[in-house]
């Protein structure tokens, strides 16, 4: 049937395109594959499990405000039986990686107890058929062993964790969605799940509908979606083109739009760079939000700052991809599985122009240059590398994105400075009282860890103390607090909702006083904002 102008529709820009693997939402540690195998043997069976044991226990702790965040599905009763099925098919289909996950824990054990600070060379022959070939032995310099995945073998040859990929196409509100980590997706009315491999060119299709209209029958038909389905796919399109609040800048200074939490947009009339993406879909006219409708169609450098689920967003990067000139990653340390490589995830999202950066590697453009720098901390005290603080020049203004950054060790960031010169605005990061150890990389742990090591270990990033002294450090006139994960949008990703004498805030009022007592312009960014240099 030939194609009429009736056929060019937009999708709807509150419908979400969820990734899921095996149902349960895609963070960039489910698309690595040894990740992705401990999460799934060591985070997803056990808690749904439980949910099917005691459901009760389950319901009443996702009622509770302050177990946020937590190890509860946050479900109905009514899902019991459709998540006893997902127990079936997680069994079934991710045998191989569940397998995997078993093998490594217990064979690490063996390493553990047996390595002595002899050779290692025997070790080879005790290791399970499940990881030969993919696991390299060896002690730090000082005789602690340990096992390193190789994960470009991993990746090519080894597991293969692809098959489960699908999209899930909802309108559910960012502020309703669940939390990322413990609650899977759960079939719903309106609610359409279609199977697709995340680096799929078909998903361009859909995602480019967002801002040019395309054929409703094409993307259809790309997407496979069965005839019973059809209805709930096209109630998602629209032919209204969507709201945009002015995507280019054409003026002469450089403009700064703060889409909330870490994702800064940096604008030229030239030159557009995107800082850790992760935006609301939902506009909403009562806070005048940017959303991702907002956003330009060619980006030329994103940046992502580390492997956090609230920095890097495989969602919002597939649906980018096609505006991308080049994205920029730090490297990973090659050691240990709770560091894995961001180059080999964005691969597996469909990106080719990526661009490995170490510390002080510069990249240089018409108008200036982003240098990645060191970032302390905030990885409760893992040996994790894939983590960088960002400089951006443009047009001669200077922008330091400190990101999560402890900035715990004081010699850091005045070293930092001698090196590169004073920035005219820093970003800081004072979300500082983080999360424990276990609550993020819990699975990938093999020996259990006591609950007071737990506790004393954090995913925190700088306090008013330290966020002070950088300041300092830094000599810098212009501060802004940002990446707290305050925005409403944010809860599904972040686990967190503050009240007002919450810790995190009243560490950064304290910060702010102290800018202001000194004569050092502040401000605590939240929700919105835009600005010119
Ligand atoms: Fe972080
Ligand atoms: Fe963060």
């Amino acid at each position: 049937m030939a194609e009429t102008r009736e056929d060019q529709v937009f999708l709807e820009p509150g419908v979400k395109i969820e990734l899921l693997a095996g149902r349960w939402f895609a963070w960039p540690h489910l698309i690595a594959p040894v990740q992705h195998a401990m999460n799934i043997a060591y985070r997803h069976l056990p808690l749904m499990q439980s949910f099917v044991a005691t459901p009760q226990v389950h319901i009443a702790a996702s009622k509770d405000p302050n177990m946020l965040g937590g190890p509860f599905l946050d479900l109905p009763e009514t899902a019991i039986p459709e998540i006893k099925t997902l127990i079936e098919h997680t069994a079934t289909q991710f045998a191989e990686l569940i397998a995997f996950a078993r093998d490594f824990k217990a064979f690490d054990q063996v390493l553990q107890d047996g390595a002595k600070g002899y050779c290692l060379s025997e070790f080879y022959g005790r290791m399970p058929a499940s990881l030969a070939g993919a696991i390299e032995i060896s002690y730090d310099v000082n005789n602690n062993p340990a096992l390193r995945a190789i994960e470009e073998i991993v990746y090519k040859y080894h597991l293969d964790n692809r098959s489960t990929q699908e999209i899930c196409l909802s309108r559910t509100k960012d502020s309703d969605r669940k939390f990322f980590m413990t609650t899977p997706r759960v079939s719903a009315p309106d609610t359409l799940f279609t199977s697709v491999n995340f680096s799929d060119a078909r998903l361009d299709t859909i995602s480019s509908m967002r801002t040019q209209a395309g054929s409703l029958q094409e993307a259809s038909k790309s997407l496979d979606v069965d005839s019973s389905k059809q209805a709930i796919f096209e109630s998602f399109f629209t032919p209204e083109a969507p709201e945009r609040k002015s995507p280019r800048y054409s003026g002469d200074d450089v403009r700064v739009r703060y889409f909330g939490h870490a994702c800064v947009l940096i604008q030229t009339a030239q030159t557009s760079i995107l800082l850790d993406p992760t935006v609301t879909w939902d506009a909403d006219d009562r806070d005048g939000r940017l959303t991702f409708s907002d956003l330009p169609d060619t980006i030329d450098f994103v940046v992502i700052s580390h492997c956090h689920q609230d920095h890097f967003s495989p969602e919002l990067l597939v649906q980018l991809r096609n505006r991308v000139r080049r994205i920029i990653v730090p490297r990973n340390g090659g050691g240990n599985i709770a560091d894995p490589s961001m180059k080999l995830i964005l691969q597996r999202l469909g990106y080719g122009n990526i661009d490995v950066v170490d510390a002080f590697d510069e990249i240089r453009f018409d108008e200036g240059k982003i240098v990645s720098l060191p970032f302390s901390g905030e990885h409760a005290d893992l040996n994790v590398h894939s983590k960088q603080t960002i400089l951006i020049e443009v047009k001669g203004r200077r922008f330091f994105f400190l990101v999560d950054s402890d900035a715990i060790d004081p010699g850091l960031y005045k070293l930092v400075t001698e090196i590169i010169g004073r920035p005219d605005a820093s970003f800081i990061g004072m979300e500082c009282f983080g999360a424990p150890l276990t609550w993020l990389y819990g699975p990938l742990l093999t020996k259990p860890i006591s609950r007071r090591n737990d506790e004393s270990r954090r995913l925190s990033a700088s306090n008013c103390e330290r966020a002070w002294r950088l300041m300092k450090d830094l000599g810098c006139p212009k501060a802004f607090i940002y990446a707290m994960g305050q925005e409403p949008w944010l809860r599904y990703l972040m686990g967190l909702e503050y009240k007002p004498d919450s810790i995190q805030l009243t560490q950064a009022r304290n910060f702010v006083q102290r800018c202001v007592d000194a004569g050092i312009e502040v401000e605590h960014l939240n929700i919105v904002r835009e600005l010119t240099f």
